[in-house]
């Protein structure tokens, strides 16, 4: 099958070298010449986890890039997977899709045979039918249903695991309205889909279950920081309660790991845009509008408990860990950025560290005025407190480092550091 893949960013990247795995023959297009030019030397955009091997084996072979989208004429379905950022106020700003939708409606009379054009972008309800298929059907001339066909069909990738989640998806959802959209669909996953169970929906339902499924998954671990924030008053470790609850098959022993909070850039913006979106019909999402307060209050009870401990003002204090989560190099929404925000209010001394060199150069640009070291030794020398933001498993071996701070203050948001004697330490819900 041949495949167009519109974006060439952590999705489309992602998901062009697994198709092109699959066997199928993948074009990718993007705007960008450096990154077209890279993607055709088998050099990744981006860092995941297995895609240089994927990208050495299939670049130049079954998948290539271009800038020309007129390449893609020959395409039997078309993935769109550009970005959807947040407007100021939350909501999705549809700017980079319908632009795209636009370039490749410009070029859909010269398909050699009617094709599918995929939304992989995360859009919510209406966007598809109200921006996508009328950019497309404006730029062409032709008629979505009759000319080509529009399905929706969400990603549940996560960063620093996308290509294992792409080979072993728990779900796939096949948002469509016609047969000819269906096919395509099955055609693009056959190698999938005896062994993932397929939801088979509507293009409006496909786009809500995206957001369903990243504001409930946000919403337990803001629900589970809240219990751990309660467990923490009540000197009951939040960590053992949520062993326990896990093993109720009705919750489910993933993503009830308490701590500093969620960031990135997909829980943040989706809830945000989630709340805007709701809040325009008129209806007041009041539990995914107390997930994030919860979320925004926990790197605020993070320096509380700094504040217990130590006056910062003057003071070195270590910071470890920048990048949202470990095993990437992402800092958007990191729970690092307000905890150095809070302690340079405080007058601190901000020393950071991050096994990711990406994670670096990143928030070195957001905060040019913290020191940031090589490595963690360093980073906690002749500190007055620590505080650990992002649970890289290398954190867990540190141990005697503690012993080269000024101070002996660890708070640590993510329990990744042992509790030992000679350091004052405090978890954030344990
Ligand atoms: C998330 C979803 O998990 C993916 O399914 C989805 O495709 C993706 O968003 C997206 O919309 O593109 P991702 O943002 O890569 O993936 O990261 P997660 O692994 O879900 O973690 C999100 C945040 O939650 C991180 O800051 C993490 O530290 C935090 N988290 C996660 C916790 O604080 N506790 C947990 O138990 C789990």
């Amino acid at each position: 099958m041949k495949i167009g893949i519109v974006g060439s960013g952590y999705v489309g990247t992602t998901v062009a070298a697994c198709l092109a795995d699959f066997g199928h023959d993948v074009i990718n297009v993007d705007v960008d010449e450096s990154v077209v030019r890279r993607l055709n030397e088998g050099e990744s955009p981006i860092s995941e986890p297995g895609l240089d091997d994927l990208l050495d084996r299939h670049a130049g072979e079954s998948l290539w890039a271009t800038t020309d989208y007129e390449d893609l004429a020959t395409a039997d379905v078309v993935i769109l997977a550009l970005p959807t950022p947040a407007n100021d106020d939350g909501s999705i700003d549809t700017a980079y899709v319908e632009a795209g939708a636009e370039s490749l409606g410009a070029v859909l009379p010269d398909f050699e045979s009617p094709p599918t054009v995929v939304v992989k972008s995360t859009v919510l309800p209406g966007t598809t039918e109200d921006v996508i298929r009328p950019a497309l059907e404006r730029e062409s001339g032709l008629r979505a249903g009759e000319d080509f066909s529009v399905a929706v069909n969400p990603e549940f990738l996560r960063e620093g695991s996308a290509v294992e989640d792409f080979r072993n998806p728990d779900k796939l959802v096949f948002g469509t309205a016609d047969d000819r959209a269906l096919d395509a669909l099955e055609a693009v996953y056959a190698p999938l889909i005896e062994d993932v169970p397929v939801v088979r929906t509507g293009p409006r339902e496909a786009a809500m279950i995206k957001y369903a499924n990243n504001a409930f998954l946000a919403t337990k671990v803001s629900l589970v920081n809240e219990l751990g924030n309660i467990c923490k008053e009540y000197g009951v470790d939040a960590y053992e309660v949520a062993d326990a609850i896990g093993l109720d098959d009705r919750i489910g022993e993933r993503f009830l790991r308490s701590g500093v909070g969620w960031g990135g850039s997909c829980f943040p913006k989706d809830l945000a845009a989630l709340v805007a979106a709701a809040r325009e019909t008129g209806y007041e999402p009041a539990l995914l509008q107390a997930a994030i307060d919860v979320n925004d209050r926990q790197p605020r009870r993070m320096l509380d408990l700094l504040d217990d401990h130590v006056d910062v003002e003057g003071e070195r204090v270590a910071v470890l860990g920048l990048a949202f989560k470990p095993g990437t190099d992402d800092v958007r929404n990191s729970r690092a950025i307000p905890i150095i925000e809070g302690l340079q209010e405080r007058g601190a001394e901000v020393i950071a560290y991050d096994p990711n060199r990406g994670a670096v150069d990143e928030m070195r640009e957001r905060f040019p005025d913290v020191e940031y070291l090589a490595s963690a030794s360093p980073t906690l020398s002749g500190a007055r407190a620590a505080l650990v933001v992002t649970d890289w498993p290398a954190f867990a071996d540190l141990d005697l480092e503690f012993d080269l701070m000024s101070g002996d203050v660890v708070i640590d948001g993510r329990r990744i550091i042992e509790r030992r004697d000679g350091i004052t330490y405090e978890g954030l819900t344990w």
